[in-house]
Protein backbone atom coordinates (compact mmCIF):
# COMPACT_ATOMS: atom_id res chain seq x y z
CA UNK A 1 0.00 0.00 0.00
CA UNK A 2 1.11 3.77 -0.76
CA UNK A 3 1.79 5.48 2.85
CA UNK A 4 -0.58 8.28 2.85
CA UNK A 5 1.83 11.55 3.43
CA UNK A 6 0.31 15.17 4.04
CA UNK A 7 0.83 17.74 1.13
CA UNK A 8 3.26 20.37 2.25
CA UNK A 9 0.54 22.75 1.47
CA UNK A 10 0.35 24.59 5.49
CA UNK A 11 -3.07 26.30 5.09
CA UNK A 12 -4.60 22.73 3.67
CA UNK A 13 -2.62 20.91 6.44
CA UNK A 14 -4.18 23.46 9.22
CA UNK A 15 -7.44 22.66 7.87
CA UNK A 16 -7.36 19.24 8.51
CA UNK A 17 -5.43 18.88 11.43
CA UNK A 18 -7.71 18.01 14.06
CA UNK A 19 -8.95 15.21 11.95
CA UNK A 20 -5.62 14.15 10.79
CA UNK A 21 -4.75 13.44 14.59
CA UNK A 22 -7.96 11.41 14.81
CA UNK A 23 -7.14 7.68 15.46
CA UNK A 24 -10.63 7.19 13.87
CA UNK A 25 -9.88 8.88 10.59
CA UNK A 26 -5.88 7.27 10.57
CA UNK A 27 -7.48 3.93 10.81
CA UNK A 28 -8.62 3.77 7.07
CA UNK A 29 -5.17 2.79 6.43
CA UNK A 30 -5.97 -0.48 7.39
CA UNK A 31 -8.52 -1.11 4.89
CA UNK A 32 -7.92 -1.35 0.79
CA UNK A 33 -10.08 0.89 -1.18
CA UNK A 34 -8.49 0.72 -4.97
CA UNK A 35 -5.54 -1.26 -6.17
CA UNK A 36 -3.12 -0.56 -3.77
CA UNK A 37 -4.28 2.76 -1.87
CA UNK A 38 -5.98 2.28 1.07
CA UNK A 39 -8.85 4.22 2.27
CA UNK A 40 -7.00 6.80 4.19
CA UNK A 41 -5.06 7.65 0.81
CA UNK A 42 -8.02 7.15 -1.17
CA UNK A 43 -9.79 10.01 1.39
CA UNK A 44 -6.57 12.56 1.55
CA UNK A 45 -6.35 12.74 -2.55
CA UNK A 46 -10.05 13.59 -2.68
CA UNK A 47 -9.64 15.97 0.11
CA UNK A 48 -6.70 17.63 -1.52
CA UNK A 49 -7.83 17.63 -4.85
CA UNK A 50 -11.20 18.96 -3.73
CA UNK A 51 -9.32 21.64 -1.81
CA UNK A 52 -7.09 22.65 -4.55
CA UNK A 53 -10.42 23.04 -7.30
CA UNK A 54 -12.71 25.19 -4.24
CA UNK A 55 -9.89 27.77 -3.55
CA UNK A 56 -9.31 28.36 -7.69
CA UNK A 57 -13.01 28.40 -7.59
CA UNK A 58 -13.45 30.72 -4.73
CA UNK A 59 -15.55 28.09 -2.43
CA UNK A 60 -15.56 26.97 0.82
CA UNK A 61 -12.41 24.75 0.61
CA UNK A 62 -11.83 24.23 4.51
CA UNK A 63 -15.04 22.51 4.33
CA UNK A 64 -14.04 20.54 0.80
CA UNK A 65 -10.90 19.73 2.64
CA UNK A 66 -12.61 18.28 5.43
CA UNK A 67 -15.67 16.94 4.11
CA UNK A 68 -13.39 14.99 1.38
CA UNK A 69 -11.12 13.52 3.94
CA UNK A 70 -14.32 12.44 5.99
CA UNK A 71 -16.16 11.02 2.92
CA UNK A 72 -15.56 7.38 3.17
CA UNK A 73 -15.22 7.10 7.04
CA UNK A 74 -16.97 3.82 6.47
CA UNK A 75 -14.64 1.58 8.53
CA UNK A 76 -14.26 -1.56 6.76
CA UNK A 77 -12.97 -3.71 3.82
CA UNK A 78 -15.91 -2.92 1.46
CA UNK A 79 -14.32 -6.30 -0.88
CA UNK A 80 -15.02 -8.34 1.94
CA UNK A 81 -17.86 -6.90 3.92
CA UNK A 82 -21.63 -7.83 3.02
CA UNK A 83 -24.77 -6.23 3.62
CA UNK A 84 -27.10 -7.82 6.53
CA UNK A 85 -30.75 -8.61 6.31
CA UNK A 86 -32.33 -5.22 5.45
CA UNK A 87 -29.02 -3.36 4.33
CA UNK A 88 -28.08 -1.94 1.32
CA UNK A 89 -25.33 -2.92 -0.83
CA UNK A 90 -21.98 -0.92 0.09
CA UNK A 91 -22.22 1.61 -2.63
CA UNK A 92 -25.12 2.92 -1.75
CA UNK A 93 -25.25 2.33 2.26
CA UNK A 94 -21.18 3.46 3.12
CA UNK A 95 -22.21 7.66 2.81
CA UNK A 96 -24.50 7.16 5.61
CA UNK A 97 -22.21 4.92 7.29
CA UNK A 98 -19.14 7.68 6.78
CA UNK A 99 -21.19 10.39 8.17
CA UNK A 100 -22.17 8.81 11.36
CA UNK A 101 -18.43 7.81 11.90
CA UNK A 102 -17.45 11.32 11.00
CA UNK A 103 -20.18 12.76 13.61
CA UNK A 104 -18.04 11.05 16.55
CA UNK A 105 -14.57 12.76 15.62
CA UNK A 106 -16.33 16.37 14.56
CA UNK A 107 -18.94 18.30 15.00
CA UNK A 108 -19.72 18.65 10.88
CA UNK A 109 -21.28 22.22 9.45
CA UNK A 110 -24.12 21.59 6.73
CA UNK A 111 -21.83 21.36 3.32
CA UNK A 112 -19.46 18.88 5.31
CA UNK A 113 -22.25 17.12 5.77
CA UNK A 114 -23.85 17.08 2.08
CA UNK A 115 -20.40 16.58 0.82
CA UNK A 116 -20.15 13.38 2.85
CA UNK A 117 -23.82 11.90 2.44
CA UNK A 118 -23.77 12.79 -1.28
CA UNK A 119 -20.92 11.88 -2.65
CA UNK A 120 -22.06 8.49 -4.67
CA UNK A 121 -24.34 10.27 -6.84
CA UNK A 122 -25.62 9.55 -9.68
CA UNK A 123 -25.42 5.85 -7.99
CA UNK A 124 -27.03 7.46 -5.13
CA UNK A 125 -30.11 9.41 -6.31
CA UNK A 126 -30.28 12.59 -4.47
CA UNK A 127 -27.37 14.97 -6.14
CA UNK A 128 -25.27 17.18 -3.58
CA UNK A 129 -27.25 20.90 -2.91
CA UNK A 130 -23.72 22.33 -2.18
CA UNK A 131 -21.32 23.55 -5.54
CA UNK A 132 -18.31 21.97 -2.77
CA UNK A 133 -20.46 18.46 -2.94
CA UNK A 134 -20.34 18.89 -6.19
CA UNK A 135 -16.94 19.37 -6.73
CA UNK A 136 -15.86 16.79 -4.25
CA UNK A 137 -18.11 14.00 -5.77
CA UNK A 138 -16.45 14.84 -9.45
CA UNK A 139 -12.98 14.66 -7.74
CA UNK A 140 -13.68 11.34 -6.02
CA UNK A 141 -14.66 9.40 -8.96
CA UNK A 142 -11.47 10.90 -11.17
CA UNK A 143 -9.55 9.87 -8.38
CA UNK A 144 -11.08 6.66 -8.05
CA UNK A 145 -10.45 5.91 -11.84
CA UNK A 146 -6.69 6.49 -11.45
CA UNK A 147 -6.75 4.73 -8.65
CA UNK A 148 -8.37 1.67 -10.27
CA UNK A 149 -6.00 2.44 -13.02
CA UNK A 150 -2.71 1.87 -10.92
CA UNK A 151 -1.67 5.61 -11.67
CA UNK A 152 -2.76 7.59 -7.73
CA UNK A 153 -2.84 11.46 -8.10
CA UNK A 154 0.72 12.45 -6.40
CA UNK A 155 0.32 14.63 -3.11
CA UNK A 156 4.09 15.16 -2.88
CA UNK A 157 4.02 17.44 -6.16
CA UNK A 158 2.26 20.22 -7.14
CA UNK A 159 3.34 20.88 -10.46
CA UNK A 160 0.69 18.70 -12.05
CA UNK A 161 -1.94 20.57 -10.02
CA UNK A 162 -0.88 24.05 -11.06
CA UNK A 163 -1.13 22.45 -15.08
CA UNK A 164 -4.44 21.34 -14.35
CA UNK A 165 -6.02 24.64 -12.52
CA UNK A 166 -4.87 26.42 -15.18
CA UNK A 167 -8.05 25.57 -16.93
CA UNK A 168 -9.18 28.68 -19.25
CA UNK A 169 -12.33 30.16 -17.40
CA UNK A 170 -11.07 29.26 -14.47
CA UNK A 171 -10.71 32.14 -11.72
CA UNK A 172 -7.05 32.36 -10.75
FE1 LIG B 1 -17.45 6.60 -1.33
FE1 LIG C 1 -14.26 7.95 -2.32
Amino acid sequence: MRAAVLPADAAFRAAVADLWASGAVRSMAAFPQHGDVDCLRHCLAVAYLSWCCCRRLGLNARAAARGGLLHDLFLYDWHTWRPGPGERLHGFSHPAAALANARRVTDLTAVETDIILRHMWPLTRKRPDSPEGRVVTAVDKYVSLLETLGRPVPLRETAWLRRLLAVPGLRP
